[in-house]
């Protein structure tokens, strides 16, 4: 039995569903677990030629893999149902390969009428944060107690723990930079992004091998905090990053990497193989920038900066610098 792991170093956006996707048509799984978040994600996928936003839905669909989404996870049942129709009508066979864990948590109607005037997080409006408090105020509703949810629970032990043969990627959603503990709280998500929400959807520790991280070349954030330092290079990074919400389409405020956030985040969730995507874009941009040791560091080109970030890195992690419209 054996677990990989995909998840999200910074806010979200890093292009985890290009990975997630990758590696589920190469590496003969047999689930896809999604294990945090609900429809505040947007996962953007191309598939045989496709573009796909997925919300709900993970990743392994589009390769016949058994997909689950997680107890970690919180469902709107309406939106569960619309991302089901277009996959179908796109022509994405789900019968069979889609489940939700019974334990699950559901975003209610009310949940999502009660976001709609958020504004102090700036959050999706999607429920998620009203739907994980009600959870932890032991008020909420389980994916088990849903009836139109029954053809698609599933019992996550029962599932995992009567087979040898499992071999499990989990695909977390948003990043460690937004995870409720890890974050810069309060502009955070209701969830835990990171490594340990794994263990908590039931997935045994024993059984960890790879756990991918993903970013970005430079950092993008969407929420109500000031980010973006107010310089016309990033309105134009913005442009060329195509960096619009996949859920939202808010514009995502845009900044250079961090590699002491990117160093931490890498510690804390024992990342053992890192994903740096959309590198084409700074090559668009020319400039090479980021931050190191809270100083701004300007390089010459491509190559110094690359080179500068695998120095600074454990060499026990594999590196892959990536293009936006790249496999790895
Ligand atoms: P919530 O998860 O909708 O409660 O939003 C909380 C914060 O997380 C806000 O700053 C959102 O913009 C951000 N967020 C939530 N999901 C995503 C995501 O998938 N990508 C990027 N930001 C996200």
């Amino acid at each position: 039995m054996l677990a990989d792991v995909v998840l999200g170093l910074q806010h979200g956006d890093e292009a985890k569903g290009k990975v997630t996707h990758y590696l589920s048509k190469y590496k003969d799984y047999t689930h896809v677990l999604r294990f945090n978040g609900g429809c505040n994600a947007g996962h953007t996928i191309y598939h045989e030629g496709k573009k796909f936003v997925t919300h709900h839905i993970p990743a392994g669909v589009f390769y016949g893999i058994k997909s689950i989404i997680g107890p970690g996870c919180v469902i709107s049942v309406k939106h569960f149902f619309e991302e089901v129709r277009e996959l179908q009508e796109a022509g994405i066979n789900l019968r069979g390969k889609l489940f939700i864990a019974r334990n699950a948590h559901v975003i209610t109607e009310k949940h999502l009428v009660e976001e709609q005037a958020e504004t102090k997080i700036g959050t999706t409006r999607r429920g998620n944060g009203p739907a994980y408090r009600d959870k932890y105020a032991r008020k909420g509703i389980r994916a088990a107690d849903v009836s139109v949810l029954q053809p698609y629970l599933i019992d996550i032990y029962k599932e995992f723990y009567n087979d040898e043969a499992i071999k499990i990627l989990c695909e977390g959603a948003q990043g460690f930079g937004l995870d409720v503990d890890w974050g810069d709280y309060p502009y955070v998500t209701s969830s835990h992004c990171g490594l340990g929400s794994v263990f908590l959807n039931g997935v045994s520790p024993r059984w960890l091998r790879d756990v991918w991280g993903v970013a970005k070349i430079y950092e993008t954030y969407v929420g109500a905090k000031s980010f973006e330092p107010d310089l016309p290079v990033f309105e134009r990074l913005r442009e060329l990053g195509e960096e619009y919400g996949a859920t939202t389409q808010r514009p995502r405020q845009c900044n250079w990497l961090n590699l002491d956030t990117l160093q931490q985040n890498i510690t804390l969730n024992s990342i053992n193989k890192l994903v740096i995507n959309k590198v084409d874009v700074l090559r668009r941009l020319e400039q090479w920038k980021m931050y190191h040791n809270s100083q701004l560091i300007d390089f010459q080109n491509e190559k110094e900066m690359c080179d500068y970030i695998t120095s600074q890195l454990s060499s026990d992690i594999e590196i892959f610098f990536s293009d936006s419209k790249n496999r790895i």
